[in-house]
């Protein structure tokens, strides 16, 4: 089961003993589906190769801060902008110091000023060097700054003494850096996500659909599925495997998806459709083949049922949330269609000219009634966890807490 499918990962490497560990590291979170890019300081470089680390990442490895060749694009705040979470294995004393101090004296201490994203660091070093004052007030430090501490252990040292600043192994910072995602924000919640675009046969070998990738859905389902969430994913016919620890309902037809929705709606705490579902199917399907012969064939197509509007309309309907693919007065348009339909939120994107269908990256404007948030252009994956943020932190507005 691959826990870290699509998440992004800034690999710091610094000059410890600890850094031939990272080489497996880099493994292990590819193993778990991970794409990890390396960043090593010059010290680093001393311990293990770059070559092994690009080898191992499968993409180049980054050293200098000041390369005019990779700057000339921003290329550290290009790097934080890429990242989901930034992990530093080993992180040495030294740097622990840098880090603490807001030092950018390098590559990897200037982005993890850069960084909007959570940093984990695996200190790696000597007992007393981990012991000292000096160390241990950094790392006070860096915690009351919400930077995140995985380890040192306690144990045997390379140096040949014994106590506590030994690095994690790889396999437990692994285990870490999954629990940076969980964010348990919809723990123990039922959330019902349709995704990708319908099918509408027009005879038995054609049919009518449109331009969904399904990637948004998945990734929302997926988010979901990280804050804690029981998800059920109903999905149209795409390209892409269903999410794990998901429970996957594929359909095809804007009929079928609606049969499959109406079937969980009312058990379910959350509603999020983002499937771009077929507006009409043919009135008539074809049993055979239709035949190349007239000039001119005309199809009646009849309107296909509201899914979103009939599940916002039910007695006791979940916390819904549409989408709105829009080509032109993108924000109007989206609250013209939260109103109509009664949702509880809306989040609205451009498509058409690349964005939107079938790419990677997305932005979209989140309403509601009485607020908006921009999320900005990044991808699908990053965009997911945030709209799956604001959407617990409405839900938990609107349906407080019990305390008793
Ligand atoms: C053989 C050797 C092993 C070292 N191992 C560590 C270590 O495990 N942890 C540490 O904090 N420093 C260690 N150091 C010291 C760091 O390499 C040194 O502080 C360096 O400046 C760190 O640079 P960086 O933080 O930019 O990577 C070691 C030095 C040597 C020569």
């Amino acid at each position: 089961m691959q826990t870290l499918t699509n998440k992004r990962i800034l690999l710091g490497i610094t000059g410890g003993i600890a850094a031939y560990k990272s080489a497996d590291l880099i493994r292990r979170l590819r193993d778990q589906g991970a794409e990890v890019q390396v960043i090593m300081t010059k010290a680093a470089c001393e311990f293990i190769t770059p070559l092994t680390m690009q080898a191992l990442s499968g993409k180049p490895v980054h050293i200098e801060l000041l390369d005019p060749v990779t700057e000339a694009g921003m290329g550290h705040i290009e790097l934080a902008r890429w990242s989901d979470v930034i992990v530093v294995a080993p992180a040495t004393a030294n740097f622990i110091a840098r880090l603490s101090h807001g030092m950018a004296d390098d590559l990897l201490s200037a982005i993890c000023l850069v960084a909007a994203v959570p940093i984990l660091i695996a200190p790696a070093m000597n007992q007393q060097m981990w012991l000292n004052a000096a160390t241990q007030a950094n790392i006070q430090n860096l915690a009351a700054r919400g930077i995140i501490l995985a380890g040192p252990a306690s144990g045997m040292q390379a140096c040949g003494e014994t106590g506590p600043g030994r690095m994690l192994e790889p396999l437990e910072l692994v285990a870490a850096v999954n629990g940076l995602f969980e964010t348990r924000a919809l723990d123990g919640k039922h959330v019902l996500v349709t995704a990708g675009p319908t099918q509408e046969a027009i005879d038995p070998v054609r049919f009518i659909s449109n331009r969904s990738s399904g990637r948004m859905g998945y990734a929302i389902a997926r988010a979901a599925q990280e804050a804690g969430a029981e998800v059920t994913l109903v999905s149209g016919p795409t390209a892409i495997p269903a999410p794990e620890r998901v429970k996957y309902v594929p359909v095809k037809t804007a009929e079928q998806m609606r049969e499959a929705v109406l079937a969980q709606a009312a058990k379910q705490d959350i509603f999020i459709a983002a499937a771009a579902v077929a507006d009409y199917r043919c009135a008539e399907i074809a049993g055979e083949k239709i035949k190349k012969t007239a000039a001119d064939l005309v199809l009646t197509l009849r309107k296909n049922p509201d899914i979103l509007a009939e599940v916002a309309q039910l007695p006791r309907p979940p916390y819904t949330v549409g989408f709105a693919a829009e080509t032109t007065a993108v924000k109007e348009n989206a609250l013209i269609k939260l109103r109509s339909k009664g949702l509880d939120m809306i989040a609205a994107n451009r498509v058409g000219d690349g964005l939107g269908f079938e790419s990677d990256e997305n932005s979209l404007e989140v309403l509601w009634d009485g607020g908006t948030i921009s999320l900005e252009l990044t991808s699908k994956d990053k965009l997911a966890r945030q709209l799956i943020d604001i959407v617990a932190r409405k839900y938990n507005e609107k349906h407080p807490p019990q305390s008793y």
